[in-house]
């Protein structure tokens, strides 16, 4: 009794037999409905191309493959086995700041503010929140876009395996005082990627998003399960287990009871799997019967995990490496970084797969000016275009084109530049059809604007042989050039800094810039306060943060007259207590310095009590702080004596880094004339 199979996305065909009405009504009290949702075919592609982590003693640490989750596109695979806590792939990714978007972009008005934005800018779906990667503080409003690991694996509650961590800041040596390089290229460097335990090679890496990322984003993809979807399907699977044994006893479970022989079992689950209403619960179904039968009185998870592993060999024939490059410092002048070949690349060898993010307006990396507003308040001056969102230099685009496409795979963003010595070059993929759209590349630039997920595949192929070693660059095209030869025949030398935003501010700068950073690490020099920083001032990107407990068990009875004023000692008990909410990081003065005077290092009997670098010092430290109460603010006078340095941080002020110097280069790559679609030319160029 073979039933016949619903086409996806029609109204079911099969005749209305009872069975197909109890089954029809079950789906939809068990899992719930949901907007129909296109049910994408998928299918396998063969990408076996040279140079695939062939070689047994040098394996491909990381192949981007078809996910093991149906629908979800691109995975990114182990190509070797990990232990627990080790980086996965060879170094960190680089990370790319967008800041201040709803201030720039959001729609026109007079009085723009901080807002939702309704602007296209779909790498807001891979965007990371700013403290994920430790730069919250370089503007106001800032979010992260992580290349790699940051946006190509997975995200699967159950099957999660890779931690993520922090990057650093590290501008790989650009001077902003010598170099026409400084700000060209994202200082935030080697977010790294550890195993949370021991992986096995051909695991598919799964990383966390957050299940808020999932729940905001119903139609705009796939509906992927979350862990809520799970405990549902496998509440489903128990009554589809008693659907077919009448019982929900495990022993009941066996061939001679079911209702049903294995072709219609097969039949059945394909049209609950395909049934034309898509939930996140239905998602979260095994995808074969036979999985779905062992998991009735199983655990879905267990069965997801083996089947969330690929064989090597598939990896080798059907996945594309991504772990042929890496960066380090470039020998372009200038570059910072570059991507250096981690094995002989073959000519017509893949270096790199880079599935692109398609962003339909490049204008929307146009940053503006502020000018004061009709009621006195900060508004964006769009006649002015102070410069661009830093991603514009990792964006490839074309002249006669608004289009621009932001590659996201590990390591390609550092692929430099060289007009005649270049060794690779980029073209479309050929295969990966479960992914990469091919008919995207002849519709109009509209159509695009619609599409919310990525859903195309360059690839960077080597021209000729490429040692290991070998730094690997690419042709960013004559316009490029033209533009960077220009900034830097322009760009001088200025002990000034020019920061771009908040023209407000007064940012000249009175001594070299100095970041915190360095600054933290000399624990010996004496922090200057702030008499002798009036002599001798600290660069105006810094400020001082103390660690201090501001809280006080005194409330007020009623709003004070005079600014409350505190003083105590500073106490590590109170005021550096790891677990303490009450416990912050204060804005703060440093006002006097003096020697520790106690001499509790008993033990220490050497009469070599260290002078000048290394004494140590303590401090006195001063901060207001504004509390609010009720709808009452008070802003309390604190001073606080026998501060330690490990208490005080430098710290650099919002919009001081380098890519917010006004002079940094901003130009995108250009995809040659014959890799980029002519339907998408809807710009004429002017000269
Ligand atoms: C990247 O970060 C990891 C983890 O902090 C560290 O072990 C590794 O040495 C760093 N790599 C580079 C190239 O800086
Ligand atoms: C900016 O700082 C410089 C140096 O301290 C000072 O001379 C100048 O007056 C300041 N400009 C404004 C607008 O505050
Ligand atoms: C530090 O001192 C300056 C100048 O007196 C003052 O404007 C600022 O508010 C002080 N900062 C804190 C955190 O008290
Ligand atoms: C770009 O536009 C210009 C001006 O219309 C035209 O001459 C040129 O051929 C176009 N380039 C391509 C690759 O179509």
């Amino acid at each position: 009794m073979a039933m016949a199979i619903a086409a996806p996305l029609s109204r079911p065909r099969w005749s209305a037999t009872a069975l197909t009405w109890y089954i029809s009504a079950f789906i939809f009290i068990l899992l719930g409905s949901a907007p129909p949702a296109s049910l994408a075919a998928s299918d396998g592609g063969s990408a076996g191309s040279d140079n695939n982590g062939d070689d047994d003693d040098d394996p491909c640490l990381l192949y981007l493959a078809q996910s093991t989750i149906p629908n979800a596109g691109l995975g990114v695979f182990a190509g070797a086995s990990f232990k627990k806590d080790q980086q996965v792939g060879r170094v960190g990714d680089a990370a790319i700041l967008t800041v201040d978007q709803n201030w720039h972009l959001s729609s026109e008005g007079v009085s723009v503010s901080k807002g939702e934005g309704d602007y296209h800018w779909p790498l807001t779906n891979y965007d990371w929140n700013a403290p994920d990667i430790g730069c919250e503080w370089e503007a106001e409003d800032v979010s992260v876009t992580v290349t790699g690991f940051g946006a190509a694996p997975n995200c699967h509650f159950r099957l999660i395996n890779i931690a993520e961590h922090k990057a650093t800041y590290d501008n790989a040596g650009l001077d902003r005082y010598k170099s026409p390089g400084a700000g060209a290229s994202t200082p935030w460097f080697n977010r790294s990627s550890t195993a949370l335990w021991d992986i096995e090679a051909g695991s598919e890496l799964f990383v966390d998003y957050g299940q808020d990322w999932f729940l905001t984003r119903d139609g705009v993809f796939e509906l992927v399960p979350v862990a809520d979807s799970f405990e549902k399907a496998q509440s489903f699977l128990k009554h589809y287990g008693e659907l077919l044994v009448g019982s929900t006893n495990p022993d009941d479970l066996v061939e001679d009871k079911m209702a049903l022989d294995e072709d219609a079992r097969r039949d059945l689950w394909d049209i609950i799997r395909t049934f034309p209403y898509v939930t996140r619960e239905r998602q979260a179904l095994p995808v074969n019967h036979e999985d779905a039968i062992r998991a009735i009185h199983g655990d879905i998870q267990a069965i997801e995990k083996e089947n969330s592993v690929r064989s090597v060999q598939y990896l080798k024939e059907r996945g594309k490496c991504m772990d042929n490059i890496v960066p380090a410092k470039s020998n372009i002048p200038h570059a910072g970084r570059g991507a250096f070949a981690t094995r002989l690349i073959p000519k017509g060898g893949l270096v790199a797969p880079a599935p692109v993010v398609h962003i339909a307006d490049k204008s929307s990396t146009n940053m503006y000016n502020e000018k004061i507003g009709r009621h006195g308040n900060i508004v964006r001056d769009e006649s002015v275009i102070v410069t661009q969102q830093i991603i514009l230099n990792y964006v490839f685009g074309h002249p006669n084109s608004t289009v621009v496409l932001f590659p996201y795979s590990s390591n390609v963003a550092y692929i430099n530049h060289h007009a005649t010595e270049y060794n690779a070059e980029v073209r479309w993929a050929k295969d990966f059809s479960f992914y990469h759209k091919n008919e995207w590349l002849s519709k109009p630039v509209d159509f695009l604007e619609e599409q919310w997920t990525s859903g195309l595949l360059l690839e960077f192929i080597a021209l000729r042989d490429i040692q290991a070693g070998e730094e690997v660059l690419i042709n960013y095209g004559d316009e490029w050039q033209a533009a960077w030869d220009e900034h830097v025949q322009k760009w001088h030398p200025s002990n000034s800094d020019t920061l771009w935003t908040k023209t407000t501010d007064n940012n000249t700068g009175l001594s070299e810039y100095l970041r915190a950073e360095v600054l933290n690490d000399d624990m010996a020099t004496p922090i200057r306060t702030m008499a002798e920083q009036a002599v001798e001032p600290y660069h105006s990107s810094i400020h001082f943060k103390c660690y201090v407990n501001v809280n006080h068990l005194s409330p007020y009875e009623f709003e004070p007259l005079t600014r409350p004023y505190f003083k105590r000692e500073w106490d590590r008990r109170v005021d550096m207590r790891d677990d303490s909410d009450d416990v912050h990081y204060n804005a703060c003065n440093v006002t006097l310095r003096y020697e520790s005077d106690e001499d509790d290092s008993g033990d220490d009997d050497d009469d070599e009590v260290e002078e000048g670098a290394g004494a140590e010092y303590l401090y006195t430290i001063e901060l207001e702080v504004k509390k609010e109460f009720g709808n009452t603010f008070i802003s309390e006078f604190h001073v606080i004596t026998d501060v330690p340095r490990e208490a005080i941080a430098f710290v650099n002020l919002p919009y001081t880094s380098d890519i917010f110097l006004k002079n940094a280069f901003r130009h995108e790559m250009k995809l040659p004339d014959d890799v980029f679609p002519k339907a998408w030319m809807n710009a004429i160029l002017e000269n």
